[in-house]
């Protein structure tokens, strides 16, 4: 496992970063070899959760590589085969809407269409207020899709956020596990 490459993208989902970059640094820690992928709302926005600059010197330190974090940086990601897993965690329901509908205007969903010509898994982490609202749809798009695999996830505030759902952060090594051997973990919901 150890020598696997894996592609770890951010998007827009800021409230869980802390989340995202404490499971980066539990795929550090097992030995994987990580690409830090970032959307360009990521990788620019300062917002009451932190400071951009801050998450991306992170995720660098975490992975020791420079940030991906343009469309022409990702795209390479196809043709070179480099990522053996391309993971998407946080993913942000417009994220997940682009990636359901086939839309690569951002760094992001050119890194997961590049590595899925190669027919390689993707794996993501849902985290999004609409999930089982406008974003319902497009999840289960992708449920359907191809070498398209998901981190467990469950309703995170069903009284006062009832559509919402958010990625099992501390079920990402055992996903990944999953993912590469082209299954998806389960339970999926709860
Ligand atoms: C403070 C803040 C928190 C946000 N949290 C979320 C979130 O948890 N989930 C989500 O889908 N969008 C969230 N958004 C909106 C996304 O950042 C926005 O849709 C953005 O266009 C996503 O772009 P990306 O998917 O390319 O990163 C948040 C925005 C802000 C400013």
């Amino acid at each position: 496992m150890a020598n696997k490459r894996i592609g770890f993208a951010v998007t827009g989902s800021f409230c869980t970063f802390e989340k995202a970059l404490a499971g980066l640094e539990e795929l550090a820690r097992l030995g994987y070899d990580l690409y830090p992928i970032m959307s360009e709302t990521s990788y620019a926005t300062d917002t009451r959760f932190g400071k951009a600059e801050d998450f991306r010197r992170r995720m660098e330190e975490i992975t020791g590589r420079q940030v991906i974090h343009t469309i022409a940086q990702a795209e390479p990601i196809g043709p070179k085969a480099l990522l053996d897993l391309v993971v998407v965690a946080p993913c942000t329901g417009n994220t997940l809407a682009k990636l359901a509908w086939g839309i690569t205007d951002t760094p992001v969903a050119m890194a997961v269409k590049a590595h899925l010509r190669n027919g390689r898994p993707v794996l993501l982490g849902v985290s999004t207020n609409d999930a089982l609202a406008g974003s319902a749809k497009n999840i289960g798009m992708l449920l359907n899709a191809k070498n398209i695999y998901f981190i467990p996830m469950g309703q995170d505030d069903p009284e006062k956020k009832p559509a919402s759902v958010v990625a099992h952060f501390d079920r990402l090594p055992q996903a990944v596990e999953a993912a590469l051997a082209g299954k998806q973990l389960q339970p999926m919901l709860g």
